[in-house]
């Protein structure tokens, strides 16, 4: 085993040397007055910083349409990074230095003269490059990203590319509720803007486990030719959540497990793990083969989705030892929804690699852990020798990617109990990154901004990616429609999710593996 940071910088092979630098700009925020600049984009923004990362100059500014100056909207940020911050204490020196780049705008998003004042001050800093260089990060509702979007351009703020520095748009889900919704939003953002300005965030590709899935498969010739249908049985990808709706109740009521996850995160983490080798390491290429995977899955009928895809709802129960009320009693949740706080579904995707192999896909709030692993199961030996002695107790054997937390892979194979007995059990070879790097947990949004200011969409979604995403998320809705949760849909908080969702996988003599607890 190695210790923290002892392997050879010799050994690495780095694959950013090529990176342009980045180039000076400015992040402008819209809506600066909510939950996300105060908890992730300062703190995200203020760790880039500390790690030089930023460039060399640059600003930030805050838009919204409360009354503050400069110096009461960096006092508020300041106290937030206390709270919020991944390294703590915060760097009172660094954050001086910091804040100085930081400014306020105040200004309604529908009014035409707030742009103008975002414009004067932006010329203001009296450097072409952090006028012309911007990145609009749209942390508002999505019913205001046309607006926002017509006045930039009006403006003169956001050109088509080519035409004077660069102009991004950084936005946040839900990108819709359905397909429908989706792509009238995606024909908003890009009235003024190309798609190769919009970068659509999804938080899981900014974790540095979900970037190492194409890491693994593509750099090592051992596993990649085992990722087939011949050789693999099924695969399971589980993000289970401890949390309960809490405070969301309003938003969770029209979002539901399957839009707030499935639509997004889990078919993202599918994609990776399923996708062909893209034909480069290009943005363009991976989100093609994304995007092509994610066509391949076979469209679900009403009926499929009664024999393919499972709903839950929690009732009261206990977690971690803390008593929790059910679904329908939280704030802002009606006391008879059908909202479904956990979704399981089992996919097939219709192409050469995976043709008949299932994939049982299963996200929920209050289940017993907070964990996000994907398991590829290996089909099992011939039944002769070990197998046919032991029958179902030869464990066939399993690769896990465990995303969060205790990142790392798990290689499960059977080994021979010691002694004059003779015993087969599974055993575990364990790959973790704390092991072998080091305790290093950048936040997913460190990433994900400064690769929105280098300009690399690679880890953003396309607006195929997330319009293919709905049309699967909208046959299964279309399969619920009308029809209340059943006896066998509810489960106790606390619990792995609702018997129907056993009995999908014991459709096939299949039983979910649920992630274990740290040791
Ligand atoms: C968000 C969802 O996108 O992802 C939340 O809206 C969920 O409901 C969260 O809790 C999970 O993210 P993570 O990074 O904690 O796994």
């Amino acid at each position: 085993m190695n210790a923290p940071f002892d392997f050879d910088e010799a050994t690495v092979c780095r694959l950013d040397t090529q990176r342009k630098a980045v180039e000076p700009c400015t992040i402008v925020i819209f809506g600066a007055s909510g939950d996300l600049t105060a908890r992730k984009l300062i703190p995200a923004l203020y760790h880039l910083f500390k790690d030089n990362q930023l460039p060399p100059a640059f600003r930030i500014i805050g838009f919204a349409r409360r009354e503050k100056t400069d110096a009461s909207f960096r006092a508020e940020l300041r106290e937030a990074l206390g709270n919020f911050s991944r390294t703590k204490p915060v760097d009172d020196a660094v954050w001086a230095k910091f804040a100085e780049n930081i400014g306020y705008c105040m200004g309604d998003l529908t009014d035409a003269t707030a742009y103008q004042k975002l414009e004067q001050r932006l010329t203001s800093y009296g450097q072409p490059e952090l006028r012309n260089n911007l990145l609009f990060y749209l942390a508002i509702s999505p019913s205001q990203f046309g607006d926002a979007v017509e006045n930039l351009h009006n403006t003169g703020l956001l050109k088509h590319p080519g035409h004077g520095g660069w102009q991004r748009i950084v936005v946040e889900k839900p990108f819709g509720h359905d397909l429908a919704s989706a792509h009238a939003l995606n024909g908003e953002l890009t009235r003024y803007a190309h798609e190769s300005q919009v970068f659509r965030i999804d938080h899981y590709l900014g974790k540095e486990t979900v970037q190492n899935i194409l890491m693994f498969r593509f750099s090592n010739s051992i596993f990649e030719r085992l990722w087939n249908r011949d050789m693999v049985d099924h695969i399971q990808i589980t993000v289970s959540e401890k949390q309960s709706v809490g405070g969301r109740g309003g938003y969770y009521e029209e979002a539901g497990a399957i839009r707030d996850m499935l639509q997004n995160h889990m078919l993202q983490v599918l994609a990776l793990v399923s996708m062909e080798p893209p034909v480069s390491l290009e943005a363009e290429s991976i989100r093609d083969e994304k995007v092509k995977v994610l066509k391949s899955i076979r469209p679900l009928s009403v009926e499929d989705v009664a024999r393919q895809v499972v709903r839950g709802q929690y009732f009261a129960g206990v977690v971690d030892g803390q008593s929790q009320v059910g679904y329908r009693q939280e704030a802002k949740v009606k006391p008879d929804s059908n909202v479904e706080t956990y979704v399981a579904a089992k996919l097939f995707i219709d192409n050469w690699r995976w043709s008949g192999v299932p994939f049982y896909l299963r996200t929920g709030k209050c289940l017993p852990l907070g964990a996000s692993e994907v398991r590829i199961q290996f089909r099992p030996t011939p039944n002769v020798l070990f197998a046919a002695a032991c029958g179902t107790k030869l464990d066939a054997n399993s690769l896990t990617l465990r995303l969060q937390p205790n990142e790392g892979i798990t290689l499960r194979i059977n080994g021979k109990v010691p002694g004059t007995q003779v015993g087969v059990r599974p055993v575990r070879m364990h790959f973790s990154y704390d092991t072998e790097f080091g305790a290093y947990t950048p936040e997913a949004y460190e990433r994900l901004l400064l690769e929105a200011v280098a300009g690399d969409a690679t880890l953003f979604i396309r607006r195929d990616e997330v319009e293919t995403a709905w049309q699967i998320v909208d046959s299964i809705r279309a399969g619920w429609e009308g029809k209340p949760l059943t006896n066998r849909e509810f489960y106790a908080a606390g619990t792995w999710g609702p018997i129907a969702a056993e009995e999908l996988l014991a459709q096939r003599g299949h039983v979910w593996r649920d992630p274990q607890p740290l040791k």
